[in-house]
């Protein structure tokens, strides 16, 4: 499937869909507590999904068994809740959610910490955020697709961190995945010329330790290969002739 250029309808679609998955992102953050289950956060965030009209995308997407990926500390992204998985004053959790709304997909992730965390999560944490900001610098009209990711490897590089090269950003429209995929870091040319009225999801993942990850039993969890910490940041966006014009939350 070649990439989309979205027509101003789909696109009105799209920011209705990020929008609502703004408030349940927002709703999430003031959810997350010391003591609260990750089934209990993934269950909350389903329900708020339905609430607003739209159907939660990642539940059984390819036998995903939940509305939430919810990833705790040296989790990087794909977590299964579970009911006794509690969180703790000092974790930090990294929440992947997304919907529909009349066909059109979000897909955004936020990191928190949970309580009172260490100054090396949050620095973590805001690098993280940081590094989408740096990589969609370049997401406009007239610049190539691995600018993007070029940037951001750059910039969360220079920290000493492991930028996750096994999972990379996508496309988004009418399908949770589209072409092309977004890595988060350099690789060989320039990728496709970018266009006004694609819709992408661009998603570092970054590791205080290396960027080497484990794939866990369960078949979804992907964690750090050091057991470091790892956060997560993603937002759907919409290419325009200047700024990108943001999906989901700006937060
Ligand atoms: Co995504």
């Amino acid at each position: 499937m070649a990439v989309t250029i979205k027509t101003e309808q789909e696109i009105e679609l799209m920011r209705v869909s990020g929008h609502k998955l703004e408030i349940v992102h927002n709703e999430l953050r003031d959810f997350i507590k010391p003591g609260i289950s990750t089934l209990e956060i993934s269950n909350y965030g389903e329900k708020l999904i339905r609430k607003l009209g739209g159907i939660p995308n990642f539940k059984n997407y390819e036998g995903y068994p939940a509305a939430i990926c919810v990833s705790v500390n040296d989790e990087i992204v794909h977590g299964i809740p579970k009911k006794n998985r509690k969180l703790k004053e000092g974790d930090i959790v990294s929440l992947d959610a997304g919907l529909i709304w009349k066909g059109y997909h979000s897909d955004a992730a936020r990191t928190w910490g949970v309580g009172q965390i260490s100054e090396e999560a949050q620095k973590l944490i805001d690098v993280t955020r940081q590094s989408f900001f740096e990589g969609i610098k370049c997401a406009k009209a007239g610049h190539h697709l691995h600018e993007i990711g070029t940037t951001i490897g750059a910039y969360a590089g220079s920290f000493g961190y492991g930028v996750v090269e096994e999972l990379v950003g996508h496309g988004i429209g009418t399908h949770l995945h589209e072409e092309p995929q977004i890595p988060n870091f350099k690789v060989k040319g320039r990728g496709i010329l970018l266009e006004p009225g694609m819709t992408l999801a661009i998603e570092p993942m970054i590791n205080a330790g290396s960027k080497h990850v484990n794939w866990s039993d369960d078949g979804w969890t992907v964690t750090t290969a050091d057991g470091s910490l790892s956060a997560h940041y993603e937002n759907t966006i919409l290419i325009t002739d200047g700024e990108p014009e943001m999906l989901t939350c700006t937060e």
